[in-house]
């Protein structure tokens, strides 16, 4: 298939291109690399440009006639959506409007969709099914939620069909140690935590400590991007017109914030200056997903058991590139 992936120079979006180029299908990148990396993806797959600007998207869209479009493109951290909401609706829920007005423009109506564990928003079971309420409390969630709708509302009117994955903590890197996570703006815990032993990071602040979980910290459900990547080339491969499924991708086992700081000084070979700090509001202590149906409808089977196997390849990638993929910016428009 011809996958238009958006957002595919991102982190989890550039797995996922490689992904789908070693498992037999064709991708386009389209990416205003304004988190993104030129060196994530090769040079001549990629467009850079704007879900902003429609004729952006237009133009790259018609043509590359894909069969399928991959949607990662969104803001997602939750301190700056409370601070900035305005620029989270306008991206998150507008910008989405403008992809899926492209692709009816272009009569493509396979839509996979990067959706999140935070429109569950603080829920007292756990772990989360697809079928828990979603009432989300913080605007990043929102906006995630009201793009679900939308794309779903799309396939109703318009003949299209999507797979909505709800991510819990995306993770890790290319096992060879070539790619891997890499913002301008780094808010993820594992790269947080590495950059205090390669001393771009004074220190590792951990976010709650005497909550009700087994430590006091936060417990989330890591799952390694290629796992992720491998549910998306699922997806593109079973949807059909009509089609709303819905996913949850986490590994179904919940670790905790000290845990993976540990995990993280075993890969190093050292301790790792960290000191604790209140919880963030609208962060939920325990988040854990059931990835049952994904597994039971796509016969997805994630390969990384352990948060150990997860943080080595991340290690191996930040201590070869601690600046990440510096110099590399820019691609073909
Ligand atoms: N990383 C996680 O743990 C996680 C968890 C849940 C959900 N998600 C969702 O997965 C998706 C990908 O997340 P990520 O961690 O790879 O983030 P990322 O920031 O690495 O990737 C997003 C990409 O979108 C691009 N982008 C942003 N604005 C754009 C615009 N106007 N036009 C074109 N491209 C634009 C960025 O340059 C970047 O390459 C997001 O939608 C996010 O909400 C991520």
């Amino acid at each position: 298939m011809r996958v238009f992936v958006v957002g595919g120079a991102g982190y989890v979006g550039s797995a996922c291109f490689r992904w789908l180029l070693s498992h037999g299908h064709d991708a386009l990148a389209f990416d205003d690399l304004s988190e993104g990396n030129a060196g994530a993806v090769p040079r001549d797959r990629l467009v850079v440009g704007s879900i902003l600007k429609p004729e952006d998207l237009k133009s790259a869209m018609f043509r590359y006639r894909p069969d399928a479009v991959m949607h990662f493109a969104a803001a997602a951290s939750v301190p700056e959506s409370i601070k900035d909401p305005e620029f989270y609706y306008r991206l998150n829920v507008g910008g989405t409007r403008n992809v899926l007005e492209t692709m009816r423009m272009c009569g493509v109506t396979t839509m996979v969709f990067s959706s999140t564990a935070a429109t569950y928003g603080l829920q007292p079971v756990m772990p989360l099914t697809e079928e828990s309420p979603q009432s989300p409390v913080v605007p990043y969630g929102r906006t995630k939620l009201a793009a679900e709708w939308m794309i779903r509302d799309y396939c109703r009117a318009y003949g299209m069909g999507c797979a909505l994955f709800r991510y819990f903590n995306a993770c890790g890197a290319d096992p060879d140690g070539n790619f891997g996570e890499a913002r301008k703006n780094e808010t993820h815990i594992i790269p947080l935590v590495l950059y205090v032993p390669l001393g771009l990071r004074p220190t590792f602040r951990v976010f709650g400590h005497d909550l009700p979980t087994r430590d006091g910290s936060c417990v989330r459900d890591y799952i390694h991007t290629d796992d992720l990547a491998q549910a998306h080339q699922l997806a593109i491969e079973r949807v059909r017109p009509g089609d709303e499924r819905i996913y949850n991708l986490g590994s179904g086992t919940g670790v905790t914030v000290l845990e993976v700081l540990r995990a993280c000084e075993r890969a190093v070979g050292g301790p790792i200056h960290h000191e604790m700090a209140d919880p963030r509001p609208g962060d939920p202590a325990v988040l854990i997903a059931s990835p049952a149906r994904a597994v039971r409808e796509l016969g997805w089977r994630p390969r990384y058991e352990s948060i150990d196997e997860i943080v080595s390849t991340a290690w191996r990638w930040h201590r070869s590139h601690p600046r990440g993929y510096a110099g590399d910016r820019g691609g073909v428009g």
